[in-house]
This record gives C-alpha cells, structure tokens and sequence, in this order.
C-alpha cells in the first residue's frame, strides 16, 4: 500500500511525468499525496490530504520545478489521514525528503531515542523518523550511501523508500525490504517506482529489486549495493546488474483509462481479451503440466488467497473436486496462521494473489515454508514477493489492473486455475487425453462467452438497478454458484456501499431468510452442478422477496408455479459445461456494481478505506 515514484534526468522538469506517475500508482492507496524536488540549492516541496485530483486543485504541483523528484500517494497507516502526515517527510535541516511505503516496526523506540537527541518530529508518521535517522547517520558517514546503509539497519519493518538528499543535487537513494520497488533505466533518465505503471511513459527496460538492496539513480547512471547480515554492504558489481535487467511489454496505453471514465469500467470490457491473454499465454508453457505433476503427487492441497482471489481459489476448489475428483482445503490467508501447525511434509500450498504482495498471503506462505511444505503461486505480478518466495509459478498474464475492485483479474484467475485443472484431472488420469484438450477447447470459447455474457448484462441491468431502493440483498448460490455469489456481494458492497451478502443458499433457511419480506433483493445464482437451487428460489418468493434468478439461458429450472414472480436475467448458454460459468454469471454483477457505484456518486476506481494491494496484517 502506498506508491511512491522518484524521476532524475539532465534538464527537463520533472513534475509533470511524476504526476503521471502518482495518477498510475493511486490504486496503491489515495489518502494523501506530495511531491518534492530538488531546485538548486533548496528540497521544495508541497503535500496534502485527499486523492491527486482534490490535492491539485487545492496546491498547484505545477509550480514546483526540478529535474529531480519525488513523490508519494498514501494509504495511512502510521497516523491519520491529514496534511501533516503526508509524505514526503523532511529532517530538521530541510537537507533529506523521504517518501516510504511500508511500516517501520520499531517506530517508538525510534522516536524516542530521536526526540532525545534534540529532533522535531513533526507528524505521527513512522516515516518521518527515518528523515532524521538520515540525518543523524549523515554525520557520522563519509557518503550518503554510508549514512543510508547504517540508517536501513537500525530499523525493523517492510520499506521502499525514495530520497532526496541536497547535496546530491541529481541523485535519488532509494532503499527495498519486502515493499515492491523497481528501477527504470532510460538513457538520460531514470527512475524508480512501486509498480510498473508509472514507469511505461519513461522506459521498457527496468530492474526489479530485491530485498535489501538498496543505491541511488541519476541521469546517466545508477548503483546498487546489498545489505549483509551483521550491519555491512557491497555493492553490486556489472555482471550481477546485468542479469537483473529485464525489457517489459507492456505499453502506456495499457495504464490509461483510454476513453473510458474509469479504470474499472475499462477493465471490465477488457475482460475477453485479459482472459484470452491467460489461455494463449498459458497453453504452451511446460509450466502448466509441471505444476499439475507437483499438484497431482502431493499430499493434502491447501488453497490460500484473500478477498477475490479467495473466490477465485473456492471456484478452483470446486472444480478440482469435480473435475479431478481431488479434495482441496481453501482457507483465506490471514485465517491460515491458524491452521498452519497442521501442515505435513508432503502437503502443498497453492497461493493466489493478484498482485504478489498481500501480506497475509505472503505470511501463510512462509508459514509453509517453515513446515517444509511446497507452495505453487498463482499471480499476475513479474517477479513479486509472492513470486520470489513459492518454490514454483504461473502468471495470469491479465496485463495491469487499476481499478481498485479485482474484475479482469477474477476471470483471468479462473481461467488459469481452470487449465491447470483440467492438466492436474488428467495427470490423475480422471481425463484422458482427448477429454482434457475438449475441455481446454471450450476455455478457449471463454472469451466470445463473457463478451456476450457483458452485452446481455448491459441489457439487464436498468431494470436491476431499480431493485436497490433497499440497503440490502441478498446474493446466494450452491455448489459452484457460492463462489460466483461470493464475488458479486463483494463488489456490490466495495463500491457502492450497500450491504449485499453471499450465502450458500442451502443455508438461507438456517437463518438468513428472516431478514426476507416484501421487495427484498434476493440474486440466485444458478449454475449447473446445482439445479435443486430452484427450491430455494421458490422459498424466497414465497416471502415476497424480489427474486433474480441468474443463469445460463440453456439451464432449465424446476420452479412451477412461482415462475411469474421470478426475474430471469438469462446469460448466454453454457451447455452445462462448468467450466465456463463463472465466465457466463459473474460480469452482470461486475456491471451491476459499477452502475449503481455511478449512480449513487461514488468514484468506482477509489472506494474508501481500499486500497488495492494491502500490505499490512
Ligand atoms: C476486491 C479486491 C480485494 C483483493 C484482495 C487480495 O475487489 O480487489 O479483495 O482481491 O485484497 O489481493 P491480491 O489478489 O492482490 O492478493
């Protein structure tokens, strides 16, 4: 959480390029945002609370001018949400700016040992310390690289930092511990950055840092150095930069709205051809079989995710036990610490993370790890911390997601998990050959399926929105459907702020169905390993509920009498193949979301209190 970017070339200002910047990187957090640069002889700076557009207008950015800055969108963490403690933070000299994303854990030990020494700490920020830990380390080093390496190990904590230091008038420092941070190299520019994004309009050609490594970048050049345990460093010699240096695909348009109000309405149209990108990137990779060899000789599967990657992994579950007659345990990760002791040697841990950096997905891997268990990941993040700690992984290969709401990243999820388990059925020889390609014959079909699932969906949705006059609905499924169920209430909730909740819907009448009366919203959501879900439809109009029934349009329900009170939102057919029925049901509620998010005023790709990768426990 947090993004932070920092930009050096000869001449050019700066300022523009890292507003760009900060507008690719607010999914990572938008509480407050700042920039500094460095002009002559003086650090300037300017922050504020609020997202990009409401801190521009109120402090002109484009007044300050630099070749050389930084900046910093917040989600808070250290202390609440104002302009005090936005980044970037300064020492008591003014010499030192200091943006940072993480938490520094030793924070009040810090502050105190720092406010004895005569410091004036201004915010209630852990970052700020760090300013004047700087500062402190400075004078008693002979370079700033010195200062940085002694001042990194006095603290505990997860970090990326970006720092100005006065007297290196074109240089930037930066700093890597378990907080993503990559380096831009053009040819008289360079930069740094939390994520790609924010680096496509500068350059293709970049290093992803690992932990502990820490440098500086300037127009023309840049060095990294390593922390070594006991307190030294070194510094990387050519060869070692050399093997790290990477040329990314993607373009800048893939991180623009292009045309479209938001990001997450673009993402959502996008998804035919994300979910295409995941099958063709995918198919040929040795990397699918091998991960069903693993998957296939281990001994209990456990399924780890938070949030829409948990649903994602419910829908794998689901499938696998279907499919490969293969029982998995699905736990959401900040639950597995829980559970962990029971792990055994051979049994193996799938984690699954947009964006390879959730802390409690990370956390219950390295759980894992310690009980010698094996974890496959299954991300759409190039080389992130996730990545970097699974002993094996796949990629989505969805290409960036802004939106902070998970859309094209679901259905990609899917899509891969889907493969690999038609792969994995098959190394169980539950499938033969003919019968697996015949399955992945009809994921490649996917993408026509949700392009005509979002056209009906566009169709169904005015009449659904008027349904929402209540603050409250319910979104229940069986089977396969509680997944899909579960992804919709989580959206409708993320985004619009009204209360929907998913339950299997064999459980409604254990209780949940006495909240039901007359024009309650009640979604259910069929799919085609469930047909007795008719019988809950029916239930639920018995009570006068406002019943929604949404389904494949080939899906036959036995709902009698009571079909007159039932709304059929038809999706396109799926043949009954299960397959491909998240890709079929799960769009209306992605649509259904952003419509009513627009209506109520809400900005869909900035919901409160989100922030897309959350690094935190
Ligand atoms: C919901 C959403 C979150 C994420 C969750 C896990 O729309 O985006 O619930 O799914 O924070 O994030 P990743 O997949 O990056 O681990």
């Amino acid at each position: 959480m947090c993004g932070i970017i920092g930009i050096t070339n000869k001449k050019c200002n700066v300022v523009d390029k890292l507003i760009i910047g900060l507008q690719r990187l607010e999914y990572r957090g938008y509480d407050s945002v700042g920039i500094a640069v460095i002009n002559g002889d003086s650090i300037n700076f300017k922050k504020g609370a609020g997202d990009l557009d409401t801190v521009m207008k109120r402090l002109s950015f484009t007044d300050l001018s630099g070749s050389t800055g930084i900046a910093h969108t917040r989600w808070a963490t250290h202390g609440g949400v104002n302009d005090i403690n936005a980044h970037p933070h300064m020492d008591c000299t003014g010499d030192i700016a200091v943006v940072h994303n993480g938490v520094i854990r030793n924070f009040a030990s810090l502050k105190l040992e720092l406010e004895s020494k005569g410091h004036k700490i201004k915010s209630e920020t852990d970052t700020e310390l760090f300013a004047h830990l700087l500062e402190d380390e400075e004078k008693k080093s002979a370079t700033f690289i010195e200062a940085l390496a002694k001042a990194l190990a006095r603290i505990d904590g997860t970090y990326s930092f970006a720092i100005l230091y006065k007297k290196d008038p074109d240089k930037i420092y930066f700093a890597k511990m378990r907080s993503p941070l990559i380096i831009g190299v053009g040819e008289n520019i360079k930069a740094i950055a939390s994520d790609l994004p924010a680096l496509l309009d500068m350059t293709k050609t970049v290093i992803l840092l690992e932990d502990g490594e820490f440098g500086y970048i300037s127009p023309t050049n840049f060095e990294i150095y390593k922390l070594l345990p006991g307190g030294g460093y070194k510094k990387l010699n050519l060869e070692q930069i050399t093997l790290k240096v990477k040329t990314v695909e993607l373009t800048p348009e893939a991180a623009s709205k292009g045309g479209y109000q938001h990001f997450m309405i673009k993402e959502i149209y996008e998804q035919p051809n994300a979910i295409r990108e995941t099958f063709e990137g995918n198919i040929e990779d040795p990397a699918l079989s091998k991960a069903a060899e693993i998957i296939s000789s281990s001994n209990r599967i456990f399924l780890t995710a938070a949030g829409t990657s948990y649903h994602a992994s419910l829908v794998f579950s689901k499938i696998l036990a279907k499919r490969a007659k293969l029982f998995s345990y699905p736990i959401i990760s900040s639950e597995m610490s829980y559970v962990s002791s029971t792990f055994q040697k051979d049994d193996l841990l799938i984690a699954v993370s947009q964006s390879g950096e959730t802390y409690d997905t990370l956390q219950a891997i390295r759980d894992a790890k310690k009980n010698g268990v094996k974890v496959i990941a299954i991300t759409n993040v190039l080389g992130s911390a996730i990545v970097r700690e699974s002993d094996f992984s796949l990629y989505t290969r969805a290409g960036p997601e802004i939106g902070v709401a998970a859309t094209k990243t679901f259905l990609s999820q899917i899509m891969l998990l889907e493969m690999l388990s038609a792969f994995i059925s098959h190394e169980r020889k539950e499938l033969d050959k003919n019968e697996r390609n015949k399955i992945l014959d009809y994921l490649r079909y996917a993408p026509n399926l949700i392009q005509s699932s979002l056209e009906a969906s566009d169709t169904l949705i005015p009449a659904l929105l008027n349904l929402h006059k209540k603050n409250s609905s319910y979104i229940l499924g069986r089977g396969l459907g509680v997944a899909i169920a579960m992804e919709g209430a989580l959206k409708i909730k993320e985004i619009t702020y009204l209360h929907a909740e998913s339950y299997p819907a064999g459980e409604s009448k254990h209780g949940p169905i006495a909240l039901v009366e007359k024009d309650f919203p009640v979604y259910i959501v069929s799919t085609s390993d469930a047909p007795e879900i008719a019988g809950n439809a029916i239930e639920m109009a018995a009570r006068n509920a406002k019943v929604i029934v949404v389904k494949p349009a080939d899906l036959k329900l036995e709902l009698k009498e009571d079909r007159k009170s039932i709304y059929f939102a038809d999706m396109p057919p799926s043949n009954s193949i299960i397959e491909l029925e998240p890709f079929i049901l799960t769009p209306l509620f992605q649509l259904l979301s952003y419509r009513l998010a627009v209506e109520r005023g809400y900005n869909p790709d900035k919901p409160r209190n989100l922030a897309k990768t959350v690094t935190v426990e």
